[in-house]
């Protein structure tokens, strides 16, 4: 806890995050913080060096764990928790220890933690667990395990991501833990790298209000809540852009970009109040986040305010001195490291990170001053927690764990999700009276339809996955029956089964239903050289054009892989993304017409594994000889309904910089289904002193209209939405011509 952090102000650079709540103070929260201020400086006053640099070090389960016992789940040891918890007093435990455990054995390894903790040390501080709850509480056997954010990104929904976050942070709570890694607010820019579906695609502005509203869901207005957790923005900043594509490689981002992009769902999360906060593993401009004490405390917590605590993240401390060479051993990686503002280290797997840093104070390369600056800030959020009046887990809250309600958000959750790509002919929805193949090797998984951070890391492992889910196989059965259904794999991602017998399979068929994308995989395993579709799918698609059986695709996968050469194959092609445990269903009922489709793409599906911009790309990047030609653009997705967009409006054609501009448009649902639309503005400076995007999305919502029913939609834009980041590095506004993009029509106003 830093005692300006209360009076800083967000400088204008950060107001942006228009749209996004914003927690209010309160004169009793401020009565409140004042006695959590005392209170720690109360315990500080009371702690030696070694139980500060306790709290400061966070280590893995498998460190105090020992045998596995029958069902898979290690155990804890308890020398070993001895040694973790009352010898070096460590602050924080973390990771499920290979796999996703019941909420019962949760409950007994977390009391058993605390315990040890409040009742074995000297000061009784407790222990706060931290998770990596991605999409639901992926951690815990039988929890709603939602889509992936990706997905989530495509509903466009936020108050569905809210409550995402909120029955996330019940069931980790009903797990007895009270910290989720989450959410990851990188922009999904680079189609290659393997963490492109943890994001919330590659727009800011989506990323913004998404993240922002799952923080709130997570935290609501107090994390002392039973059912409310602390959460945690990561991995701050610029992780999600490494040139090479790979996970964990150099980003090179221009300061201006890093503040026009990839901050702004950092300060808004930071506005929503997030407790906690990871540091981007890699590297800037050549220097590792994690000793870069400009972005750690400069702009984190002088510019956005945040006064939270900062972990680092896996062993990347270490990686200082092993992997960035910036640091010639590991002392010196954790001076530096802790100097740039690293409040926690996720060591994760020794006491290094302790037994340095102790010796770092004494002989006065680290000041106390900075240690006391950590500690508090960890013990902040342990107070806000209430882990100190309540450490052990609400066993209450087990009745509240996947319950049907929270089915049904998810189901709806992964209908919304599901984007139309094409839909030839009206090939969809399928009738149920139809025959049809089932073929590709996303078919009969539900791996494939939920992706790593599923019950085990990479979220592979098949056999542990609740059998009573459907995959897209058995949700299809389940429309029209299994006797109308022939299932053949045909191929693997790697490798050719017997394409042949798929095809002859697909003369005694009305259709063809091709399941292809990606296998499951997470963080530096899903590094890939190529982004193009694997080959034996491509030609399993190729083989199957040639029966002259109409081919609807569906795509389960983390990134856009290429598809470019069996685009005109499938009539119909849709995008699940990775939908979660209710993906199956979800799938089912859009080919089936039980779902309207209405997603929208949040990022821009690459046509060439060569050539990719995104949808806010220069003008250049569109001049010849270049041409922006993506398969399909940021926010394409179709209905089996069709709207109409018209009377576009502003409220004036000149305005003053700070005056607000209201946008009204209509929209009108002009077929005969009932359908929900998303409805996107996009602004354009049309000239300005740094080359402009040729747009940018300021707002979107979503609305639903039955046949013939019409809405008008009214949005309102100000200073910050008009503002770019200008040759100063710093916000600006400038007068000239600016034009409003809504459902294809198109209004220019102007700024005197
Ligand atoms: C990932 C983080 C995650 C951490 C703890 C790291 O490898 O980058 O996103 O929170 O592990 O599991």
């Amino acid at each position: 806890m830093r005692t300006y952090a209360i009076i800083v102000i967000v400088t204008a650079a950060l107001v942006w995050a228009a749209g996004c709540a914003s927690i209010e103070t309160t004169a009793a929260d401020n009565q409140k913080d004042q006695q959590m201020e005392k209170k720690i400086d109360e315990l500080l006053a009371k702690m030696t060096l070694e139980e500060k640099v306790g709290q400061m070090t966070q280590v893995t389960l498998e460190v105090v764990a020992g045998e596995t016992n029958e069902d898979g789940w290690l155990m804890l040891d308890d020398k070993k928790l001895q040694d973790a918890i009352v010898t070096h007093q460590v602050g924080s435990i973390l990771n499920c220890g290979g796999q996703a455990r019941t909420v019962d054995n949760w409950l007994q390894i977390i009391t058993q933690m605390q315990a040890m903790a409040t009742k074995q040390t000297r000061l009784g501080i407790p222990i706060i667990y931290g998770i990596d709850a991605i999409h639901g509480a992926n951690y815990t056997l039988g929890a709603t395990i939602f889509p992936q954010h990706i997905a989530m990104a495509a509903t466009s929904n936020v108050d569905l991501v809210r409550t995402e976050g909120e029955i996330t942070a019940l069931e980790i709570r009903a797990s007895g833990m009270p910290w989720n890694f989450g959410p990851v607010l990188g922009l999904g820019r680079n189609p290659m790298w393997p963490r492109q579906w943890e994001t919330f695609g590659e727009d800011a502005y989506i990323s913004s209000v998404m993240g922002a509203a799952y923080v709130e869901g997570q935290q609501g207005s107090d994390i002392s809540q039973p059912t409310k957790v602390a959460a945690c923005m990561k991995h701050y900043l610029g992780y999600s852009v490494p040139l090479s594509g790979k996970d964990r490689t150099p980003a090179y981002i221009p300061e201006r970009q890093l503040r026009q992009l990839f901050l702004k769902p950092f300060a808004a999360a930071a506005k929503a109040g997030v407790a906690t906060v990871m540091v981007n593993s890699s590297e800037i401009n050549g220097i590792p986040v994690h000793s870069d004490r400009f972005l750690l405390v400069d702009v984190l917590r002088g510019e956005l305010g945040f006064d939270g605590f900062v972990v680092s993240d896996w062993a990347d401390i270490d990686n200082l001195y092993k992997r960035e060479m910036v640091a010639r051993d590991q002392r010196e990686a954790v001076k530096m490291a802790v100097m740039a503002g690293v409040d926690m280290s996720m060591v994760p797997n020794d006491y290094s990170f302790y037994d340095h840093l102790v010796d770092l104070v004494k002989t006065g390369e680290v000041p106390i001053s900075r240690i006391d600056e950590a500690v508090a800030d960890i013990l902040l959020v342990k107070f806000q927690l209430g882990l100190f009046e309540r450490p052990y887990p609400n066993k209450q809250l087990k009745k509240q764990f996947a319950t049907d309600a929270s089915r049904q958000v998810n189901l709806q959750a992964a209908r919304e999700a599901m984007t139309l790509l094409k839909n030839e002919s009206d090939l969809l929805p399928l009738g149920k009276d139809k025959k049809v193949l089932v073929t590709g090797p996303c078919s009969n998984k539900l791996s494939v339809l939920n992706g790593g951070w599923t019950i085990t890391w990479q979220g592979d492992n098949e056999a542990l996955y609740p059998q009573e889910k459907s995959t897209i196989l058995e949700a299809i059965q389940d429309k029209v029956g299994a006797s109308n259904v022939e299932y053949i794999e045909a191929v693997t991602f790697d490798k050719e089964l017997d394409i042949s017998r798929a095809v002859s399979a697909a003369s005694r068929v009305d259709v063809i239903v091709a399941c292809l994308g990606e296998p499951t995989y997470c963080e530096t395993p899903g590094n890939i050289d190529d982004l193009m579709l694997t080959a034996p799918q491509i030609r399993l698609v190729q083989e199957l054009t040639k029966t002259g059986k109409p081919i609807v695709m569906v795509l389960t996968e983390g990134r856009p892989r290429v598809i470019r050469t069996i685009v005109d194959d499938a009539g119909a092609i849709l995008m699940a993304y990775l939908p979660g445990m209710e993906g199956g269903q979800a799938i089912a009922d859009v080919l089936f017409g039980d779902t309207n489709p209405s997603g929208k793409l949040p990022f821009t599906y690459p046509k060439y594994s060569g050539w990719h911009v995104c949808y806010d790309h220069k003008k250049s990047e569109n001049a010849a000889p270049n041409k922006f030609d993506p398969q399909w653009e940021f926010g394409h997705g179709l209905s089996y309904t069709t709207f109409k967009y018209g009377d576009l409006k502003l409220s004036k054609k000149q305005i003053s910089p700070d005056e607000k501009l209201t946008v009204t448009v209509n929209i009108a649902n002009t077929g005969s289904r009932e359908g929900a639309e998303i409805v996107q503005l996009y602004l354009s400076d049309v000239v300005a002193s740094v080359t402009p995007p040729v747009k940018s999305l300021k707002r979107f919502t979503k609305v639903h209209l039955t046949p013939g029913q019409s809405k008008t939609v009214r949005f309102e834009l100000g200073w910050d939405d008009f503002a770019f980041i200008g040759r100063q590095n710093k916000p600006v506004v400038e007068p000239g011509e600016f034009k409003i993009t809504l459902g294809g029509l198109t209004e220019a106003f102007e700024i005197q």
